[in-house]
């Protein structure tokens, strides 16, 4: 019998060829570039001519996330520490019938496919918008030099999508590193992280700053992935629940979440624009130690709450890697409640229901709970000994009730790998 992933490929493609001949979305050109072609792939990608051949299936999976702490301070050049999650997409990459001449893309969340000419590179096609992670990527190293052939790619996520988990790094994580494979491009972790980044920013127009598919790409299971957002190192740090009957629980607000809109890129580039002022490349190069200096400096009260905020965010996940690298995983708690209330009093990026879920998880014994990701909804984390996580997902439901919220979504979560080949005929989970 036919595996799985092989099984959904193949309908995929069934499926689609009434799709394809009836209204199939064919677009005819690659200008999709929102602020001028990325600059950043140019070094380290030759011009390359690759072949491949049909049927032998490159499949990647790669994960969605949960930031444990560290939020907004990514585009400052600052410290985070997310871990990937179980939930993720696995991509599907094969070489396109003889003659074909298009790159097709086809998502088992979507109801029709994407189909694109790689030929006629003129006016700015109107794709929708979940394809942009997937052609981006081919866009990307087309404009970089790599000859792409024909390609037929399907994708299929489980990672939930407006809930601040990073369905879209598993989806572009997933599709980079399967190309890479499939295309034998020999990208180093340095050049999939900047293609990766740079779809996200320059193809698809998100302003964000890099730390979803810097823990797609490179997270550990068992640890949390300690990353210094300026070089771009990272370092896998342990984050063992099990070892200390602790629980991560995850609840879904479900409050509608979405950071490509006005808010993220306004806390951006206020924050880029305090940077300026201070005389500093960005907000982490103000030592804590300095904060109340530069806080008198300005003028404006809004920009002084975004310092306060990333200033005192970095030095939060400092102070949790440091208790986890001792093993003191119980400790942390307090660091992840502070990080809420910057979020909450000084950033202002949260929302009713993540506010709320935050409270009746201290209530019902968390060691600490934060929301989690880019904000105005989304998801809260809280950490809770394992005998609290029961009466601790039925404080939050009646929060909610109480409050009017609709129902939120729980579960737990764990540290689990980042971005994996898997053998076509599963879906690597
Ligand atoms: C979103 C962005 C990240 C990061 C977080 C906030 O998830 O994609 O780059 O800025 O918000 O920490």
């Amino acid at each position: 019998m036919p595996p799985a992933a092989v099984l959904l490929w193949a309908g995929l493609v069934a499926g689609s060829t009434v799709l394809v001949t009836s209204a199939p979305l064919l677009v005819s050109s690659l200008s999709v570039w929102s602020s001028g072609p990325p600059q950043g792939l140019a070094t380290f990608i030759p011009f390359q001519r690759v072949f491949t051949k049909r049927g032998s299936m490159t499949v990647w999976r790669a994960p969605g996330r949960i930031n444990l702490v560290g939020e907004h301070t990514d585009y400052n050049d600052g410290f985070v520490l997310p871990f990937a999650l179980e939930v993720g997409c696995t991509a599907v990459v094969d070489t396109a019938p003889a003659g074909s001449d298009g790159w097709t893309v086809r998502s088992a969340q979507q109801p029709e496919p994407v189909v694109v000419r790689r030929s006629g590179l003129s006016s700015a096609p109107d794709v929708p918008e979940w394809s942009r992670y997937v052609l981006g990527a081919l866009w990307l190293l087309t404009d970089r030099g790599v000859d792409v052939p024909a390609l037929d790619i399907v994708v299929d996520s489980d990672v939930p999508t407006g809930a601040g988990l990073s369905s879209s790094a598993a989806l572009v994580c997933s599709v980079a590193r399967a190309l890479d494979d499939h295309l034998d491009l020999g990208l180093d972790d340095d050049a999939l992280f900047a293609l990766t980044r740079d779809v996200e920013n320059d193809a698809v127009g998100a302003p964000t700053g890099g730390m979803d598919q810097l823990v797609s790409l490179r997270g550990e299971a068992g640890h949390a992935l300690f990353c210094d957002m300026r070089s771009h190192e990272t370092r896998s740090v342990p984050l063992d629940l099990a070892a200390h009957g602790l629980t991560v629980l995850v609840t879904d607000t479900r409050a509608p979440h979405k950071h490509s809109d006005g808010e993220y890129g306004a806390r951006r580039r206020g924050c880029e624009e305090a940077a300026r002022l201070l005389g500093v490349p960005a907000l982490r190069d103000v030592a804590a130690g300095d904060l109340d200096d530069a806080l008198r400096r300005l003028d404006d009260d809004e920009l002084r709450r975004y310092v306060r905020h990333v200033v005192t965010e970095d030095e939060r996940v400092l102070s949790v890697v440091r208790l986890l690298d001792e093993g003191r995983l119980p400790e942390i708690g307090p660091a992840l409640t502070a990080s809420h209330v910057s979020m909450r009093d000084d950033f202002r990026i949260t929302v009713p229901e993540v506010d709320t879920a935050v409270d009746a998880l201290h209530e019902a014994g968390a060691l600490g709970a934060r929301m989690t990701g880019g904000g105005f909804g989304g998801c809260v984390i809280g950490l809770l000994p394992d005998e609290s996580v029961g009466a601790a997902g039925d404080a939050v439901r009646a929060a909610f009730a109480d409050a009017g919220f609709g129902e939120p979504s729980l579960f737990t979560a764990a540290p689990a790998p980042g971005a994996r080949a898997v053998s076509p005929g599963t879906r690597g989970n």
